[in-house]
């Protein structure tokens, strides 16, 4: 099989915003303590982070981690993570039917964030909470001093402020298993006040507001048109989520996924126009996709605890999904779709970034190790960045549950004037074929090829163990050239691959 595909210089479709290669964390399961936290662990530093952990998250140079939540923050008090750690109360957290210790609080997650070198982005409580909360939540993260919260916060060890950007006014806030669940009308109204609130304190804040949890939400997509009516003159970015799973075993299905995901991407795109146009407003709204990956594996082990069957237990295992080779191929399309959507996807976070659903899994007081994920994650987020091209791509395709045709080969393209760099990345959905794929390269000066890396599997459902640390794993591609400005490639069935040449 043959495909084709043509990259132009300047046909572009936007810069990359590098935060769309951003993570979450949530107090959820173990993903703070014994993920991120663990101060009895053997590479703990002096606030008791694991270093093996930061390692993991450093390489991957992740620009911005959504925190505390998730379902979690619309029941969090922020305020009881501050302050000396006996103090700190044990609450019971709703959402995931556990036990909170507050061990980590504000400080410490900014500590760490430091630490790996990423921004913070923040989330306020808006399902039990409301404007208050934001506000002194704000003066206690952003205000230099000479305020109740902001003296607090000196108090409590940190001088000066953290200058925390972007904050995300509440979380999936139409789904009704959220505390404090409203309808688009209330919500807006509420999202509204908290923004103009937090907009008196700064008018510079990046602020999110909740759009649907995912595209099969009986509300959606009014419930973007309505919240943004309401919102549109205050916000900066609307916030979607989305899941993905192959629960019925059809990976034909599975890898069509990202359809749906630009579908969706798509339709919300347009009710930012319809707003924007019915306000008459310059004002640009752009999508935040704050939470997406592969979730399902761990589903009905899960049952137990999240039905309330197993108590109140602190930091348990929770959507601990161990993900498989076919994953990277989900998850490398996934991050394809949010290249090729440049233009209105500005931040994305993986959700999330370690134990619970995430590419990084620890064992309490054992080791640290990359999830299959890891490496598209890893690819797109190191080498993913510059503009996004508008790539004309000609390949074989199948009908799918999501769409008439999905071309077998899904490529995105990245074009790094700032260092000489093209890069692309590519999947082959086909089970049994490889894709001699050529890539003309139009208006480029263009050289060898400096990086390749392929991920391939005989078993789709290979995974990474504490054992097995690499069964799933890239390997360096060989056999790609380039003649006469044209790159060529064999894609070999299922697989993954990364190629960056010099420009
Ligand atoms: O990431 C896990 C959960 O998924 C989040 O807490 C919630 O926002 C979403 O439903």
């Amino acid at each position: 099989m043959r495909a084709t595909v043509t990259a132009h210089k300047d046909f572009t479709i936007s810069a990359i915003d590098n935060r769309v290669y951003g993570a979450f964390l949530e107090h959820l399961g173990r993903a703070i303590y014994t993920g991120i936290y663990e101060p009895d662990h053997p590479t703990a530093d002096k606030n008791g982070m694991r270093g093996d952990v930061a390692k993991l998250v450093k390489d991957v140079n992740i620009p911005v981690v959504r925190y505390p939540g998730g379902n979690f923050v619309s029941a969090y008090d922020w305020e009881d993570g501050i302050g000396p750690r006996d103090k700190r109360p044990t609450r019971l957290d709703l959402a995931w039917h556990t036990s909170e210790s507050n061990a980590v609080g504000i400080h410490e997650f900014a500590d760490w964030c430091a630490t790996v070198v990423t921004e913070m982005m923040l989330a306020v409580n808006l399902g039990s909470r409301g404007v208050d909360e934001a506000r002194n939540f704000l003066e206690y993260v952003n205000h230099p001093g000479g305020s109740y919260w902001s003296d607090k916060r000196i108090k409590n060890g940190r001088k000066e402020p953290w200058n925390v950007k972007m904050w995300c006014l509440g979380n999936e806030m139409d789904g009704p298993w959220q505390v404090g669940h409203k309808d688009a009308t209330e919500y807006g109204k509420l999202a509204a006040n908290t923004a103009r609130a937090m907009r008196m304190f700064d008018k510079s804040l990046e602020l999110i507001v909740c759009g649907s949890s995912n595209s099969d939400m009986a509300s959606y997509p009014d419930w973007e048109r309505i919240v943004l009516e309401h919102t549109y003159d205050h916000v900066d970015h609307i916030s979607l989520h989305m899941y993905f799973a192959n629960r019925d075993k059809n990976t034909a299905n599975y890898l069509a996924l990202n359809h749906k995901l630009e579908t969706y991407i798509e339709t919300v795109a347009s009710t930012i126009r319809q707003v924007k146009s019915k306000r008459k407003s310059k004002r640009q709204v752009y999508i935040s996709f704050d939470e997406w990956n592969v979730w399902y594996h761990s589903n009905q082990q899960d049952r137990k605890i999240l039905e309330g069957n197993d108590g109140w237990p602190h930091a348990p295992g929770l959507l601990e999904d161990i993900y498989n080779f076919e994953d990277v191929l989900m998850v490398g399309l996934i991050l394809n779709s949010f290249i090729r959507r440049a233009d209105v996807v500005k931040i994305a976070c993986i959700a999330q970034l370690v134990n619970v659903i995430a590419p990084i899994m620890t064992e309490k007081g054992g080791p640290a190790w990359a999830q299959t994920i890891y490496y598209p994650y890893y690819f797109a987020s190191v080498f993913g960045r510059g503009t996004a091209l508008n790539l004309i791509v000609n390949s074989p395709g199948y009908e799918s549950a999501h769409a008439e045709k999905t071309p077998y080969v899904d490529v995105s393209g990245v074009h790094d004037e700032a260092n000489g760099a093209l890069t692309f990345f590519l999947v082959n959905r086909h089970a049994t074929e490889s894709i001699d794929t050529d890539v003309s390269l139009q208006g480029f000066a263009t050289g060898k090829i400096v990086d390749h890396q392929v991920m391939t599997h005989s078993n789709l459902e290979a995974v990474n163990t504490a054992k097995k640390q690499t069964e799933v794993a890239p390997r360096k591609g060989s056999g790609a050239s380039i003649a006469n400005g044209t790159l060529s490639a064999k894609l070999p069935p299922y697989s993954y691959q990364m190629i960056r040449v010099k420009v």
